[in-house]
């Protein structure tokens, strides 16, 4: 039988800590296929959308929205962690379970009225991607979708994104 990117997904029992299930996507990148499936599987979420920008969050966002863009003939912008850009920026913090963390944009990386699509591998909490589409917002762009390879459903990110657009590859019920 034709696999699917979910067969090349890997779960790791109590990984990082006891209870969690770590969905582990460098065995989908280390083979040719399984690589191809994912990023073709994610651009057809976008199917017949019509957008400017495509904006990944770091890091393992920029490894499904950097090869999303170039197959799309978009340009591709970044969402770093606090610190790493060298130009002006918009910065955006959010809460994560113990304490908090900052994502930057360059305040030149979208234009007022772009559409964007934003991109990362998993949403969890929802937590990164909501600060990086208030980024995009700041920006004066508009968020037109935002995609994930992988979602753990239990967790209620999408509750949290309740106003966009939002689609992943493969859905895991759990956290
Ligand atoms: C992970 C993952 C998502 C985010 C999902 O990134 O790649 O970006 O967490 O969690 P959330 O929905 O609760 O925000 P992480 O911050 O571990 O960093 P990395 O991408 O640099 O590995
Ligand atoms: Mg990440």
């Amino acid at each position: 039988m034709r696999k699917t990117v979910e067969d090349y997904i890997t779960t790791i029992p109590d990984y990082p800590e006891p209870g969690i299930m770590f969905r582990d996507i460098t065995s989908v990148l280390q083979d040719a296929e399984g690589f191809h499936l994912a990023i073709d599987e994610m651009i057809r979420l976008l199917d017949g959308l019509d957008f400017d920008v495509v904006c990944g969050a770091e890091s393992r966002g920029f490894v499904f929205g950097a090869p999303i863009a170039y197959a799309l003939g978009k340009p591709f912008v970044l969402v770093r962690k606090a610190g790493k850009l060298p130009r002006e920026t918009v910065r955006q913090s959010y809460e994560l379970e113990y304490g908090q963390a900052t994502v930057e944009m360059h305040t030149d990386s979208i234009r007022p009225g772009q559409r964007v699509v934003l991109v990362d591998d998993l949403i969890a909490t929802g937590g990164t991607i909501e600060a990086s589409a208030k980024l995009v917002e700041r920006l004066g762009g508009q968020v037109s979708k935002i995609i994930f390879l992988m979602e753990l459903a239990g967790l209620k990110g999408r509750e949290r994104l309740a106003r966009y657009d939002v689609d992943s590859v493969v859905i895991y019920p759990g956290k």
